[in-house]
């Protein structure tokens, strides 16, 4: 698929394919045949979740958490946060689906507001992380794939909501990035 607004393709569908069936067995390796409630946060995991949990042999409960850092354009805003779903995390195992770690801002306050519903342990998977980013002291427990400072589209990553159904992951052009309309 072409896509003039973006720059070049950083991580192929075939990349991401690969990579999220191994991830896929990192996770089931720790929880063993255990439950896991699921938390995707919306919406950019939206297609990573999906993806992940087909490979899972788990049982699943899923849980969906809207947290909004940039609601357009390429800067933070205020994080707002509500969990519909399987909503009873206590005593459960809970694994918190993201997008992409950047700051570290978004994922350290959702992850504060779910300790507080008593999860028996509470873990963290990342399809992409910004490790040069981090402006907080968190990382995932399991992460897909470093990924360089750049604003990328695709695979559930928008920009003003557009390009989260590309199949792969790509670097955005920064005259696209320019515009939120
Ligand atoms: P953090 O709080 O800075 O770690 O931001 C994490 C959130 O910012 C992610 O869940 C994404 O929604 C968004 N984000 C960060 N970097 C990018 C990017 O390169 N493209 C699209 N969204 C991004
Ligand atoms: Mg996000």
């Amino acid at each position: 698929m072409t896509e003039p607004d973006v720059e070049r393709v950083l991580l192929s569908r075939e990349r991401i394919e690969t990579r999220v069936c191994e991830l896929a067995g990192e996770i089931a390796a720790v929880y063993g045949d255990g439950e896991i409630v699921a938390v995707g946060v919306l919406t950019g995991a939206f297609v990573f979740l999906a993806d992940l949990v087909r490979h899972l042999p788990n049982r699943v409960r899923f849980s969906f958490l809207k947290a909004d850092s940039y609601a357009t354009g390429t800067y933070p805003g205020a994080l707002s946060v509500t969990l519909v779903g399987e909503t009873d995390l206590s005593g459960r195992d809970v694994l918190v689906v993201e997008d992409i770690l950047d700051t570290g801002r978004t994922l350290e306050g959702i992850l504060g507001i779910l300790r507080r519903r008593g999860p028996r342990t509470l873990r963290t998977v990342v399809l992409l992380d910004k490790v040069s980013r981090r402006e907080v002291a968190i990382s995932a427990d399991f992460v897909g794939f470093p990924v360089p400072d750049a604003f990328l589209v695709g695979y559930g990553l928008d920009h003003a909501q557009r390009y989260r159904n590309l199949p792969y992951v790509g670097v955005l052009r920064s005259e696209a990035a320019g515009k939120s309309s």
